[in-house]
């Protein structure tokens, strides 16, 4: 079953592997908490987009998970980056990816961040409004550079996925309405410094089914063929990412070739060429986070597992009441146990798990938090002034760390008083 989530897990003599290595040894090693990321995984998640869709561009979401050893492994396989921030930008070029494949969204680019990317002349920017076209078209003449722009267009489709990463309704802040974007196209083609040559839309993420895929992408065909007979020269459909994963044992979830089936007929007679912008669907199972119980707690009517990974370290419990499934990295043979399980941050959102049947665990044991390589350590912080955990990655049997734990040090480097 574990193997449903990531073929590199498995229990090998009671004790789960990541790879060839052993997740209890690395917990031990390392310490916790500690996100562990599968390499293999990787490499095979972003192979499984490529002969899904041969022809297209496939640019990691950087967002998922930024450790730019991450973002390096994606440019090996042949990946460009989609981002949204400066920083993103900034890390992406470190992991050596060529900004003649980069995509870059948001709907709140700031000067200083447009004129980065402007003087890296990247692949595309993904316009959201109409103001940032003027801001653009400013930053580019300043610069004496052309910017090339899609406009993110918004399709209106519900991906049936949690509201907080719904991103295509009418309602949401991103992008521009698609049935009346023709306005913002022909405002685009008035401005000197930009070059219109893209259509993108992204309409959320984790989702599960392919059929808001087709919609979205019926709607910016048709846009397409309307903006070509208008004389704009589309060269790109940038269709975003979003493709959902198994958090649950009982979920299944499409694969890339599902996403192909459902899509290419749709765009198959365009000529522009596709971008995809996954990012959950290729490091999401890549990673578990790797935790310690410190106490447990009975409180009669309820039970609790007390673990040193809090909201800090993961977010998305606490956030989008998502479900992770945890493991015990020992498997023994055990009753189970009806438990919360908690970290030691003050609040009370601060779960792993609620009412989880798990295997009672003991002091000092080792859990693994499934499906955390997307949206885990991108996502922590250092709330309650907790240092922010290790990275560390697997590909057969060798590990390395691709991020040192912090100390305490990192938590005020930065806030103490200049000496003069
Ligand atoms: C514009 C854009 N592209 C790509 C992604 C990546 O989505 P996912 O990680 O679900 O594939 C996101 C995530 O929200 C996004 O906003």
């Amino acid at each position: 079953m574990i193997g449903e989530y990531n073929p590199y897990l498995e229990y090998r003599g009671g004790e789960l592997y990541l790879e060839e290595v052993s997740l209890k040894s690395l917990a031990e090693e390392f310490g916790t908490p500690l996100y562990v990321y599968s390499a293999s995984y990787v490499r095979d998640r972003l192979r499984a987009y490529r002969e899904a869709f041969p022809d297209a561009l496939v640019c990691y979401a950087v967002k998922a998970n930024y450790n730019p050893h991450i973002i390096a492994l994606a440019k090996e396989e042949g990946a460009g980056a989609d981002i949204v921030s400066g920083g993103e930008l900034y890390v992406s070029l470190l992991a050596g990816v060529e900004p003649s494949k980069i995509v870059y969204a948001g709907v709140g680019k700031t000067l200083k961040e447009l004129e980065y990317a402007v003087d890296l002349e990247i692949l595309l920017f993904n316009v959201e409004s109409p103001m940032e076209l003027e801001v653009l078209d400013q930053v580019a003449q300043k610069m004496g550079k052309k910017a090339r722009v899609a406009i993110r267009v918004n399709p209106d489709v519900d991906p049936k996925t949690h509201p907080y990463i719904s991103t295509g309704m009418k309602k949401s802040k991103f992008g521009v309405d698609i049935k009346t974007a023709r306005k913002e196209y022909e405002q685009a083609r008035r401005l000197k410094n930009l070059c219109v040559v893209g259509i993108h839309c992204h309409i959320g993420s984790q989702i599960l089914d392919v059929s808001p895929y087709v919609e979205a992408s019926q709607k910016v065909v048709e846009l397409y063929w309307e903006l070509l007979k208008a004389g704009f020269d589309i060269e790109y459909l940038d269709l975003g990412g979003g493709l959902g994963i198994k958090y649950k044992p009982d979920q299944s979830n499409p694969e890339p070739a599902d996403l192909a089936e459902a899509i290419l007929p749709v765009v198959k007679d365009t000529r522009a060429k596709l971008i995809l912008e996954p990012g959950r669907s290729v490091v999401g199972n890549a990673g578990v986070l790797l935790t310690q119980v410190q106490f447990l707690k009975d409180k009669g009517h309820k039970h609790f597992v007390i673990v040193d990974a809090g909201m800090n370290d993961l977010v998305r419990p606490a956030m989008y009441s998502a479900y992770h499934h945890i493991v015990p990295v020992e498997k023994k043979d055990r009753p189970y146990v009806k438990t919360d399980v908690v970290g030691p941050i003050c609040e009370t959102g601060d779960f792993l798990a609620l009412d989880r049947e798990i295997p009672a665990v003991e002091r000092g044991e080792y859990l693994a938090v499934l499906s955390a390589g997307a949206y885990g350590f991108a996502m922590s912080s250092h709330y309650n002034l907790r240092p922010r955990a290790c990275e560390v990655l697997v590909e057969g049997s060798s590990y390395r760390v691709i991020r040192e734990r912090e100390d305490y040090s990192h938590l005020v480097g930065e806030l103490l008083p200049k000496k003069p």
